[in-house]
């Protein structure tokens, strides 16, 4: 009897799976965590072991649960979670992580897989983040390290209050193959989930109290916002001495020298020890590159080879398959983060390695672990996949935190909970517009990416790629294979030094954007639609019938897109120009905009075509901006080193602005070694424009010595 009522029991739970309504629990100001069935431990947060940054939470609005959090339903059924978040009509969705190809997501059905981008905005991508944000203001992170199937408004329930309504395909030219759909669903392949619900208002604040909620943004050192060269895989100590050598000669700046595979002895899988033949002397090559002001970053990837000293040490803690012969670290358990980091401490850090670039933890099924392996501490495969590139992360990351040393470095994989990480994304893919792409959704992401330089077919190219990366978290050539240097296309070389030295120029600018992100959470690199008085009508490109878009956001969504150029920091519009164009259209938001170049006007919320010719990538200024420039020089400003500024101003309007100070190198300002000083721009009694910035603060960093001010709008 007992059994049968059980049986019975079990029949009505799978004809009817426990669906419920979420209970909303605030756990950060304007963040709250939903929890449902039985979420399991190992999670994208666990992994990154978030701790969010309280304090920068006070700058934001005060919210109160929004109405759509009741409208939310978790259901479990057959071993899996599934998640309901209703959608209105016109409402559009950013995020989902790194996508290369487009902005607006309405519509898409993705599988969230951490990999190698190959081409199509499907979820397979460096960075899966399962975070997006809807320009209805509010943000939802699943924190789930499972491959999550997104229906970001695709799929249509029979019993839906707004259903679509059905089309006779015979007459009506208006039916559609994607039928109006109105919610988000999110298949998630376990019995439960934790599941975080951030308000804005607006989506940038959402934006920022995800960044807050990571931990807040990272805070490079000052050298890392400098430029950097990655050397061919094969060079030798002498011949990167060499190449610092030629860029100090030659006038080019340069803060840090990326070595490839072929300083390691082994590579592929790896051994983490120096080649004895091409580095005799490891600790007497770090410092004198060091001396010269250049710092040294080192590849790798963690597959460690049967060669490594620490293989033997590291078997029993790796996982069951290989990759490339090396056995896989398990980095979810203690034993294997510390043999890892006890040998990178030894060989790289302790003499003055200034950090990593970690490749290859994102994949290609071809070569990483497949699903079906296992690995020690019983995390599966596939949470394994989605959190590799996180591991590496907090690991590496962990190791200059003990040094109260700061560290930037490179990363191919990351997920949700990295925003603080000092690491930027890049990979293989090199394609100049959808790198830009990338850059623009990295800011719904809370990661960095840079459009990195490689090599190119023509001068043009070389240039163009050149002028968008110095505008980027990590102004990189990455001459691993084709050994370019920025001086390769004697016909662009004085345009590229112009814009190089315009990078270190900049860096009072970058750096204080930097700490916006790190304080407010505000991404420096971001979407137009996240710039107030922005119109994404402008952008509509596509003639598609107004009934039609009414019906498939989708498709209204990716024909308004503005997917080639972004924000740079709080006040810059950058328009890249790619090879083969020497005409673009701009899109400006309301407001006045001025030329960066000469502080002439543009225009006002409109549309323009602009000319720039080869020697430009247009930039475009708000009214009223202060731009701090420092003079050029070739490395960064060491801590406590006095540089002098220049201040500039843009357009007609008052200004304010906060320059952002601290030691540039270590944690110190993490116990209140920094300063924010006041700089106004305000007009006299004659109506004229005149600059001042407030004094240092006693006790606290000071990095300027003289300011001169430069109003860039002619009255
Ligand atoms: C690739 C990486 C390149 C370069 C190369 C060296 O996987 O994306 O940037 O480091 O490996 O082998």
């Amino acid at each position: 009897m007992k059994k049968r009522l059980i049986l019975g029991a079990m029949a009505l739970l799978m004809l009817f799976p426990a669906k419920a309504q979420i209970a909303w629990q605030q756990v950060e100001p304007g963040v709250w965590k939903g929890i449902v069935g039985t979420p399991e431990e190992y999670s994208l947060l666990s992994v990154a072991g978030v701790t969010p940054q309280k304090e920068g939470f006070s700058r934001l609005p005060e919210v109160t649960l929004p109405g759509l959090a009741n409208e939310i339903v978790g259901t479990i059924q057959d071993g899996k979670t599934s998640l309901r978040i209703p959608l209105q009509r016109k409402e559009q969705l950013y995020g989902f992580g790194l996508n290369f190809q487009t902005v607006h997501q309405r519509g898409k059905i993705l599988n969230l897989h951490v990999d190698h981008y190959g081409g199509r905005d499907n979820g397979r991508t460096h960075a899966p983040v399962p975070f997006y944000i809807s320009s209805q203001g509010y943000g939802v992170l699943i924190n789930s390290a499972r491959y999550l199937t997104v229906y970001a408004g695709s799929g249509a329930r029979k019993d839906s209050p707004n259903a679509p309504v059905a089309k006779d395909r015979n007459l009506d030219k208006t039916w559609t193959s994607a039928p109006y759909s109105d919610a988000v669903s999110i298949l998630v392949p376990a019995p439960g989930t934790e599941i975080y619900l951030f308000a804005g208002p607006t989506p940038m604040d959402v934006i920022r109290r995800y960044n807050l909620f990571c931990g807040g943004g990272t805070l490079p050192p000052r050298w890392g916002l400098g430029f950097t060269q990655r050397t061919k895989k094969l060079y030798t100590a002498e011949d990167v001495k060499k190449e610092a050598d030629e860029f100090e000669q030659r006038g080019f700046p340069l803060d840090f020298i990326g070595l490839e595979p072929g300083w390691q002895s082994k590579a592929y899988p790896c051994t983490f020890e120096w080649d004895a033949t091409r580095y005799p002397n490891p600790a007497g090559f770090v410092k004198e590159m060091l001396d010269r002001g250049v710092r040294i970053n080192l590849w790798t990837n963690p597959y460690v080879s049967p060669e490594s000293k620490i293989y033997k040490d590291m078997y029993p803690v790796s996982g069951s398959h290989t990759v490339w012969c090396g056995i896989v670290p398990d980095l979810a358990g203690e034993k294997a983060r510390r043999i890892w980091m006890d040998k990178l401490e030894q060989e790289h850090v302790s003499i003055g390695v200034s950090g990593y670039k970690v490749d290859e933890v994102d994949g290609y099924d071809r070569y990483v672990w497949p699903d079906v392996a296992t690995f020690p501490s019983g995390i599966a495969a596939e949470q394994m996949r989605q959190t590799y590139g996180l591991w590496v992360q907090r690991t590496t990351a962990e190791l200059y935190k003990k040094r109260n040393q700061r560290t930037f470095g490179l990363v191919r994989a990351s997920n949700a909970g990295a925003a603080s990480f000092p690491y930027v994304i890049y990979n293989d893919y090199y394609s100049h517009q959808d790198f830009i792409t990338a850059l623009i959704n990295s800011g719904f992401s809370g990661v960095l990416w840079t459009p990195e330089v490689r090599s190119s077919k023509s001068s043009e190219d070389w240039l163009r790629r050149f002028q968008s990366v110095v505008f980027s978290p990590m102004a990189m050539i990455n001459a691993w294979a084709s050994g370019t240097k920025p001086w390769t296309f004697p016909e662009v070389e004085n345009q590229i030094k112009e814009y190089a030295m315009l990078r270190m120029q900049m860096m009072p600018y970058w750096y204080s954007e930097f700490a916006r992100y790190h304080f407010d959470g505000i991404p420096p690199f971001r979407a137009m639609s996240l710039e107030p008085g922005f119109n994404p009508e402008q952008g509509s490109t596509a003639k598609l019938s107004d009934a039609h878009l009414e019906d498939n956001p989708y498709l209204e969504a990716v024909s308004k897109e503005i997917k080639d150029q972004y924000m740079a920091g709080e006040y810059l519009l950058v328009a890249p120009m790619f090879t083969g164009q020497t005409e673009r259209m701009v899109v400006l938001p309301k407001g006045d905009w001025y030329d960066f170049y000469t502080g002439k006007y543009v225009g006002n919320g409109e549309k323009i075509t602009v000319t720039p010719g080869l020697d430009r990538i247009p930039v475009y200024v708000k009214d009223g901006a202060i731009l701090p420039f420092m003079e050029a020089r070739l490395h960064a400003p060491k801590a406590g080193e006095k540089v002098n500024l220049e201040i500039r101003h843009y357009g007609k309007a008052d200004g304010a602005y906060r320059l952002y100070d601290d030691d540039g190198e270590t944690f110190d300002y993490e116990k209140g070694a920094y300063s924010w000083r006041d700089i106004k721009v305000t007009r006299d009694k004659k109506g004229k424009l005149k600059g001042t910035i407030s004094k240092a603060e006693k006790g606290k960093p000071n990095n300027v010595a003289n300011v001169t001010w430069k109003f860039m709008t002619e009255e």
